[in-house]
């Protein structure tokens, strides 16, 4: 939600700041826009839209022989710049409300992340003493705060240089309520970018001569693959040569190093029309990935954080699963397995109601937080309201560095690597595997389940790779189908057991990337009023349990497939090979590997991916940008 790029160091740095928006761009495209300190000029360009609509305005200047006269500094020359790609929050996505936001003398600009919540009260204050202002952002209050309290420590005598800088935004900071990154530069201060964060992100590029402030790391992948996670309430002042970090009274501060350890073109398209269809094809590795190596010698299942005791394990008397979106889709496959493996209650919740309904919590709940941003604001609020009641927090995250695991007392991270498409696929995949060994270790250590049980379940999650990409490369009967389906006006989903979350997961993905209406549903719910929608012809994809050990699970949605059949339905069955049952009830009959049931949604997924992606691209819409959406949502 919102991309955010700093360079400071001796190349232009407006080239290198683009180049990190387009990484970032999966994060907002409701607008975009640049500040580059070049001299002492403050050089800025902003569009509404697509980045391109702001790489075409720049390629126009460039050409404008006004704006490069002989002698004079064109934007294309200043070493030190900040880049911002918006999703909007306050104020439509129009040139005014793009970012930077200037101060008055345009000698200061400003980006943001997140939501500045008192910024209603700053503006009337700032509008008191005569500032105008001239978007309907809440970000803007910061850029002219910054400006106001640079004159005031000028005024008073301070020297000019990065540190009055870092001043500045300190005394910004302490003004602020809510949630933000905030980069700013000054043209006075040449040669430095300062940012500052609270419960959003915001990580630093360690590069040779040169250092990068970004939103995530793919913004700076390219350069440089070592990386500094900033702590809560920091600023960080990046010159070419320095990095300097302070907490928000001024006292030093470190912040921790890490390594990136997938390499650039995990971050490009590879040749794939979309990264959406890409990321669907790298699914087999980044399940292999996150496997990788979590069987000890003796058997156990390793986290890769733990901040918790075993004996906490075994005090844990109920499970919450909380997170939202696919996240949550994740979470309510999870919940099968966790309550079949270690018979502790188990509840999912979406982040956005937990903390709202006053659940019971008490330091023997365990709640597991599932977010491959690690940033998601709603997750991140559930996380906190439960330590605040004392319960253990579990996370997994796909990012490394963010802040959810970071608050949390262990950690699983999913290996899947950058997910730029928006709408979710390998990450969902590698949530289940992390979900399934999670299941599977607390059960170890409750001593419900013995090394030999625990391995046997292990090893049938490393066939899953392979499964999926025999699977993958038989799917093209989907791609057939998406096109015969795309004008469809309903799209309806139906499972049972871990087939309902995966139902609900089909529809989600062919709402936010096809904008069809499409809905999933329990299977046997549909008698209860919903049934009531089918009509002549109306789709209806049917995840269908394997018929080997849960027989009657699978005999009851195949009944459910006759009854919509029998209103005409069309029938879309998603079933395991060799089940010859559904054959007769299904108008399309997609077959997926044989799978255990409860690992049975890393292939029931996958087809619908593919479906929800080929109708969205035949519709002609941008697959891995879909309308109103970001991926990172960081704010409630
Ligand atoms: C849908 C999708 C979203 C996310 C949700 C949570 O395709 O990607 O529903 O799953 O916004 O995001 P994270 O996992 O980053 O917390």
């Amino acid at each position: 939600m919102c991309g955010i790029v700093g360079y400071a160091g001796s190349r232009p740095a407006l080239g290198i700041v683009l180049d990190g928006l387009r990484r970032l761009e999966y994060r907002g495209y409701d607008s975009a826009g640049v500040a580059i300190v070049c001299d002492d000029e403050l050089l800025t360009e902003k569009k509404a839209g697509k980045l391109a609509n702001l790489e075409k305005v720049l390629a126009e200047r460039a050409t404008d022989p006004s704006s490069c006269a002989a002698g004079t500094v064109g934007i294309a020359d200043g070493n030190t710049g900040i880049g911002h790609t918006r999703w909007a929050t306050h104020g439509g996505p129009t040139d005014r409300n793009a970012h930077p936001h200037l101060a008055p003398d345009n000698r200061v600009a400003v980006i943001h992340n997140g939501i500045i919540e008192n910024f209603a009260k700053l503006r009337g204050e700032l509008e008191a003493d005569g500032v105008q202002f001239t978007s309907d952002t809440d970000s803007e209050c910061a850029a002219h705060l910054l400006s106001a309290v640079l004159a005031e420590l000028r005024a008073a005598g301070e020297p000019d240089g990065p540190q009055l800088l870092v001043a500045a935004m300190r005394a910004v900071c302490q003004r602020l309520e809510g949630a933000f990154t905030l980069l700013a530069v000054d043209a006075a201060v040449p040669g430095a970018v300062v940012g500052a964060r609270r419960n959003s992100p915001l990580v630093v590029g360690r590069g040779d001569g040169e250092n990068y402030l970004a939103s995530d790391v793919a913004a700076f992948i390219e350069h440089t693959r070592e990386a500094v996670e900033l702590g809560q309430d920091q600023i960080v002042l990046i010159t070419g040569d320095t990095i300097e970090i302070t907490d928000f009274t001024g006292r030093p501060a470190s912040g921790k190093d890490f390594h990136i350890d997938w390499d650039a073109s995990a971050a490009e398209k590879g040749g794939y029309d979309w990264f959406m269809l890409k990321e669907i094809e790298e699914q087999p590795q980044a399940i292999a990935d996150t496997l990788l190596g979590r069987l000890t010698d003796t058997g156990e299942i390793m986290l890769d954080e733990v901040r918790l005791s075993d004996q906490d394990l075994r005090d844990v008397d109920k499970v919450f699963i909380v997170a939202c979106g696919t996240a949550y889709h994740s979470g309510m496959v999870a919940k099968y397995a966790i309550e079949h493996w270690t018979r502790i209650p188990c509840e999912v919740e979406l982040a956005s109601e937990f903390r709202y309904r006053d659940p019971v919590l008490d330091r023997s709940t365990l709640i597991v937080v599932i977010s491959q941003s690690g940033e998601t604001m709603d997750t991140l609020m559930a996380l906190r309201h439960a330590k605040e009641q004392k319960a253990r927090v579990l996370a997994i995250c796909n990012t490394n560095g963010s802040t959810i695991p970071r608050e949390s007392d262990a950690v699983l991270y999913t290996h899947g690597g950058p997910e730029i498409a928006v709408a979710s696929t390998k990450a969902f995949l590698t949530q289940l595997v992390a979900c399934y060994l999670i299941g599977l270790h607390l059960a170890q250590v409750r001593g419900i389940k013995f090394a030999d049980e625990v391995a046997a379940v292990v090893e049938q999650l490393h066939r899953m790779p392979d499964k999926l990409r025999e699977l993958l490369a038989r799917i093209e009967p989907v791609r057939e189908l998406a096109r015969e389906i795309k004008s469809e006006p309903t799209v309806l989903f139906i499972g049972r057991h871990v087939g309902y979350p995966v139902a609900l997961e089909g529809a989600l993905k062919l709402k936010e990337l096809a904008y069809m209406h499409a809905e999933g549903f329990a299977a046997g719910e549909l008698k209860h009023g919903p049934i009531a929608l089918i009509d002549a012809g109306t789709p209806v994809i049917c995840i269908v349990p394997s018929p080997v050990g849960r027989g009657m699970l699978h005999d009851k949605v195949v009944s459910n497939i006759q009854e919509v059949r029998a209103r005409g339905a069309r029938t879309i069955v998603i079933a395991e090979e060799g089940d010859e049952a559904v054959r007769r009830y299904a108008d399309h009959l997609i077959y997926v590997p044989r799978t255990p049931t409860l690992l049975a949604p890393l292939m029931t997924t996958v087809p619908l991916q593919v479906l929800a992606a080929e109708i969205a691209a035949a519709r002609g819409h941008d697959v891995d940008q879909p309308r109103n959406l970001a991926k990172s949502v960081t704010v409630e």
